[in-house]
């Protein structure tokens, strides 16, 4: 494989001009300063604004992190509930966004039917196109608060089933439950959802994150770089892992395969393993080490051992036959699967929570702005000259 980093010469344009360094898919290259996160691809470490991602994910709850983000600390007890009345505040969604909805096909792909509801947020908010910095972050809870409300309507409609609105009281993971399923959910599955939550907020420069900050950088609006972002997220090879890894383990399950001997043969055919690999950790995202605690907790509890041991047989497997490793995809799928979510849902779910983080790195960006615009080494013909057509 090409080597990523070449040193190319600058573009001529200024004598002299130190050489820009060109990196297939920008890896390696640090584009921005940011305070809200930091990946230590070798160790394995995660930190949101300072705080470890296993401290956070065992001590904080989903608003916390969220304000966290948009805030640079962790809240009081005060200002936590003012968070909260605030998402409360914005949960219900415009009823035109419902119209939208029940106008989307129910085989729409449920992150496209996310995509379009969320840039239709905008013809609803009076101040979509206000760039204060109070607009922005009145804006940022406005989306954190409606996406969940978003996909549980899109889903209880595809399926024929009315939207149940948001209760007054309640968090995020707890009103996205309900809705999504018509009745409250218990508190182990609450606070389960909560963490996952927690884990999937922020995780710097990614692909979606990236793509959203590029879009605000030109100064357009909240609206239109998150719904850039969503889109991002909705590749396989982003977000969209987690639903490929219950593909997998739903097909293993049905056929009655040996784990070890499907990731062998997928890797003989030179098929990626979804959710497995990342363009920084080396070793196990800490997110997957979690999440797989959650996975032997809820398979033991549930009586569904096997997915645990499926997950387990596989990831032992792409260590020792690639030295490659799970990422938070891979047990997230199977967490909530047994939380009885649709497997096409699960990146969508990934959005809730990376609404926050998304909306953070804008307000970030959005402190020192500097339009993002890398350029590409030209390698086409030169000196060519027009004919006329009829010599073409
Ligand atoms: C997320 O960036 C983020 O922070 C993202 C994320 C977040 O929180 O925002 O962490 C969330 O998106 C996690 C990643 C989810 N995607 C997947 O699980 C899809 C499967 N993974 C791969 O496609 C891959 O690992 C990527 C895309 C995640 C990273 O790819 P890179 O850095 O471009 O690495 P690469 O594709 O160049 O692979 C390097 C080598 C190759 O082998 P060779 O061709 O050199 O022999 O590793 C191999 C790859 O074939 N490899 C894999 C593999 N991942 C890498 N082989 C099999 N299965 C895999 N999953």
């Amino acid at each position: 494989m090409q080597d990523p980093l070449t040193k190319v010469a600058g573009d001529g344009s200024k004598a002299g001009e130190a050489p820009v360094v060109k990196a297939r898919g920008l890896e390696g290259v640090v584009a921005l300063d940011s305070e809200l996160s930091f990946i230590d691809g070798q160790q394995g470490t995660l930190i949101y604004r300072g705080y470890d991602i296993f401290d956070l994910a065992e001590h904080t709850s989903f608003e916390e992190v969220a304000y966290l983000l948009w805030n640079g600390s962790l809240p009081n007890q005060q200002q936590l509930d003012e968070v909260k009345v605030q998402l409360r505040a914005e949960r219900t969604l415009p009823p035109m966004i419902l119209d939208v909805l029940r106008a989307t096909p129910e085989d729409a792909n449920p992150m496209a039917a996310l995509r379009t509801a969320v840039s239709a947020l905008a013809h609803f908010d009076g101040e979509a196109d206000d760039m204060s910095p109070e607009a922005n972050y009145r804006k940022a809870v406005r989306l954190t608060a409606r996406t969940p409300a978003i996909i549980a309507a899109f889903d209880r409609l595809r399926k024929g089933q009315e939207p149940v609105a948001p209760l007054r009281d309640g968090s995020t993971a707890h009103n996205f439950l309900y809705m999504l399923n018509g009745e409250e959910p218990g508190p182990q599955a609450e606070r389960t959802f909560d963490v996952c939550l927690v884990l999937h907020a922020e995780h710097g420069l990614n692909a979606s994150t990236f793509a959203g900050r590029v879009i605000g950088a030109t100064l357009s609006d909240m609206y239109s770089a998150v719904t850039g972002a969503i889109g991002g997220l909705k590749g396989p090879l982003h977000g969209g892992a987690n639903i490929e890894v219950m593909k997998m383990l739903l097909e293993i399950d049905r056929t009655g395969a040996d784990p070890a001997d499907f990731i062998r043969k997928k890797l003989a055919n030179k098929e990626k393993v979804m959710g497995f690999g990342h363009r920084v950790y080396k070793t196990v995202d800490p997110r997957a080490t979690i999440l797989r605690e959650m996975v032997e907790e809820l398979s033991e509890e549930r009586d569904a051992r096997q997915w645990y041991d499926y997950s387990t047989a596989i990831m032992e497997t792409m260590a020792s036959e690639k030295s490659i490793y799970p990422n938070v995809d891979f047990f997230s799928a199977s967490v909530y699967y047994m939380l009885g979510i649709d497997p096409d849902l699960f990146t969508p779910i990934f959005a809730l929570s990376r609404m926050s983080g998304w909306t953070a790195h804008l307000l970030e960006q959005w402190k020192e702005n500097r339009l993002i615009r890398p350029r590409a080494e030209y390698v086409g013909p030169r000196d060519l000259k027009v004919r006329p057509i009829e010599q073409r």
